[in-house]
């Protein structure tokens, strides 16, 4: 059997990885300064985690949601202590798109409406009702074309309030911060005032903090730079350090019944020990405080670069505007074996573990300096 081909990726294969550093099997040596798409929030082989993994290996790995499961609640119990939503409730699941789609179920479900409002340029995930809220139609089969699904411009108040009166809205889904379209923020107007139709009209406010969460912005919840307290929150890539774990938090008013939302691996006892080292590291470590302190310091070192167009991002989470972008990627691969993301067609994204430090961010405006100096001259 071969691999159904729908990657185009690098040739390269990964075989060691500790903290920011990589190395593949013939021995060359990586800084990863992307976390293979934001997932890796606690440095790649983490002591604390393996431990907490491989001592749960030992006692049990699985088994289904038909029995009680103690690691849930504890890791619900420390997840709404350290991101400050203690009285929300958690669904576990095992996927970003996986816990949109939980999240827009909830959503519906409660208030029996079906028509959602996603932001321009959002991207939510693959499956089927978190596609219909992805604004990008080349990702879409025939199949996934029947939803109920607005899209307003990121920070375009005026038509967020217009669509949410028109009174059959269920659910509005905003990222706390948009990624894959190239990290751009909604504005705390644009939260407040939506969360407030949404109240009005009975339409609940989803943050998609998929990337933007689990301490990647320097906040919790990349939404905590603004007020407001949105009815249902979803995460996933850094909360398992690629461990597939997920969840939805949802609002206490928002009430669960025995068989509204299933899943077979969601929450089970590896993943749940994946998920709860992340949280200990990140309090531990003080990882938020890091991911401001690192994330200022790159932007701040980066500003000044006249081949930067725009840089922008919060925390670890950045944006960096380019010509040849894709060449200057490339060249950081190849010539300093640094692993970047990228959004669009100028877009560079870092995503790095929120443990980098300062040393490694210098190692990378070093080279992106010395890469942008010589695709300049060229
Ligand atoms: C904001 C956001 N939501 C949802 C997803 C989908 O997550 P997953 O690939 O785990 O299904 C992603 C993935 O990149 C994402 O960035």
């Amino acid at each position: 059997m071969k691999l159904f081909g729908v990657y185009s990726c690098y040739d390269i294969n990964l075989v060691n990885g500790k903290g920011m550093k990589l190395s593949d099997d013939k021995g060359n040596q990586y800084l990863d300064f992307y976390g293979g798409h934001g997932v890796i929030s606690i440095g790649h082989s983490h002591p604390h985690y393996m431990f907490r993994i491989e001592s749960q290996l030992h006692c049990l790995g699985f088994y289904s949601n038909a029995v009680k499961n103690d690691l849930q609640e504890k890791l619900a119990c420390k997840l709404g202590k350290v991101s400050g939503y203690d009285d929300y409730n958690l669904f576990l699941c095992n996927s970003g798109a996986e816990a949109n789609e939980n999240a827009l179920k909830v959503a519906s479900f409660h208030n029996e409406k079906t028509k959602v409002i996603a932001v321009k340029g959002a991207f939510h995930g693959r499956t089927g009702g978190a596609l219909s809220i992805t604004d990008n139609p080349k990702l879409s089969s025939p199949f996934n074309a029947e939803h109920n699904v607005a899209f307003v411009e990121m920070n375009d108040t005026k038509t967020m309030l217009s669509e949410l009166k028109k009174g059959d809205v269920s659910a509005v889904i905003i990222e706390g911060i948009q990624g894959v379209n190239g990290v751009f923020e909604p504005s705390n107007e644009f939260l407040k005032s939506t969360k407030s139709a949404c109240e009005e009209c009975g339409a609940l406010l989803i943050l998609d903090e998929i990337q933007s969460g689990f301490g990647r912005s320097g906040k919790f919840f990349a939404h905590q730079y603004s007020d407001v307290k949105p009815d249902i929150i979803t995460t996933a890539k850094g909360m398992g350090n690629g461990f597939p774990i997920a969840g939805v938090l949802i609002a206490p008013e928002i009430k669960a019944w025995k068989g509204m939302l299933g899943t077979t691996f969601g929450g089970n006892h590896l993943a749940c020990a994946a998920a709860m080292a992340v949280l200990e590291t990140i309090e531990e470590e003080h990882l938020l405080e890091n991911a401001i302190e690192i994330g200022s310091y790159l932007i701040d070192q980066l500003k000044d670069n006249k081949a930067i167009k725009a840089i922008r991002g919060k925390g670890l989470m950045i944006g960096i505007d380019i010509d040849n972008m894709s060449e200057v990627r490339t060249k950081l691969l190849k010539e300093d074996g640094m692993f970047t993301g990228s959004s669009g067609q100028n877009t560079l994204r870092l995503l790095p573990p929120l443990s980098i430090t300062k040393e490694e961010a210098n190692q990378f405006i070093e080279a992106f300096n010395s890469v942008l100096a010589a695709s300049c001259i060229a």
